[in-house]
């Protein structure tokens, strides 16, 4: 088993990255996959989700030295196949940690080496940010799941990341950005929508609604499944993540040659 290694990433906030990172985490293991999330974020939501402390002892600085590993830390959750690798405060000081490490670039990758083994999936929730830090993830993950609002400045800010990749061809990470947060109702989000997917194929044909179910997350401290049964909203979390698996079949027979895609890459 060598896990594939998916980012909720935007540089923008407050888009819907933990709460994809937490249902997709979650519909991942519905198909008995053994999954991992990695809560990145010194804000700690993901770990409050899945009722793990966010702490790890001695902090983050041991972890970035190569004192400690990523297995030494990793904690089981209410549900089967799904670990967590909890936030720490420290994570606030990771680009500074980084900074000081000769070849900073692939640290965070030589973190999750070891751990792919024991993988289907990990999952990697990422602050708002465009740091050292996210250099490390965009070297870590094979694919970004980036939540995209359907407004003008949230798609300028997709834009200018898409044409930095393209300006930065060492990252071989594939972008998979999904519209979050919709509300069909406003013309703007439906008019965009339509733009964005003529303009950028890559963009999912799977969105998430905003829905007042999706903040029930919080109170009951549970993926949606299990705090909103039946919702619109866990169904489309739960389509998302077949989306998202049918796009990387797709690549994988593409690359292969191979109708089943199951030859190695
Ligand atoms: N589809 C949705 N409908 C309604 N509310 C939502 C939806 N998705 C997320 N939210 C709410 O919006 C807020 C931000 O969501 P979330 O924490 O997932 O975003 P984020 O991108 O991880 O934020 P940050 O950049 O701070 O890490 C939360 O209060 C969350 O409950
Ligand atoms: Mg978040």
């Amino acid at each position: 088993m060598s896990a594939r290694v998916f980012a909720c990433y935007n540089l923008k906030g407050g888009v819907g990255k933990t709460t994809a990172a937490v249902n997709l985490a979650y519909a991942a293991t519905a198909s008995g996959g053994q999954v991992l999330l990695w809560d990145l974020d010194p804000q700690a939501a993901a770990s409050y989700f899945f009722r793990v402390k966010p702490r790890i002892r001695g902090g983050s600085k041991q972890l970035i030295k190569g004192r400690r590993e990523l297995q030494d830390f990793i904690k089981a959750t209410n549900y089967p196949g799904l670990d967590l690798m909890p936030a720490d405060f420290s994570y606030r000081n990771l680009d500074q940690y980084l900074g000081r490490k000769k070849r900073w670039a692939g640290r965070l990758a030589e973190l999750v080496a070891p751990v792919r083994g024991e993988y289907d999936h990990v999952f990697l929730d990422c602050a708002p940010a465009i740091s050292i830090v996210s250099e490390n993830v965009f070297r870590a993950a094979d694919v970004l799941l980036i939540p995209l609002i359907p407004t003008i400045l949230s798609l300028r800010v997709y834009e200018r990341l898409k044409s930095w990749f393209g300006k930065h061809p060492e990252f071989q990470v594939r972008l998979l950005p999904f519209f979050s947060m919709v509300d069909r109702r406003r013309r703007l989000h439906r008019d965009t929508m339509l733009d964005v997917h003529r303009d950028h194929p890559e963009v999912l044909s799977t969105s998430i609604s905003y829905s007042a179910v999706v903040e029930r997350m919080g109170e009951f401290r549970a993926p949606l499944p299990v705090c909103a049964p039946g919702s619109e909203s866990s169904a489309s979390f739960a389509a998302l993540w077949r989306e998202v698996q049918g796009r990387i079949g797709q690549e994988k027979r593409e690359i292969t040659g191979f109708p089943d895609g199951n030859r190695p890459i």
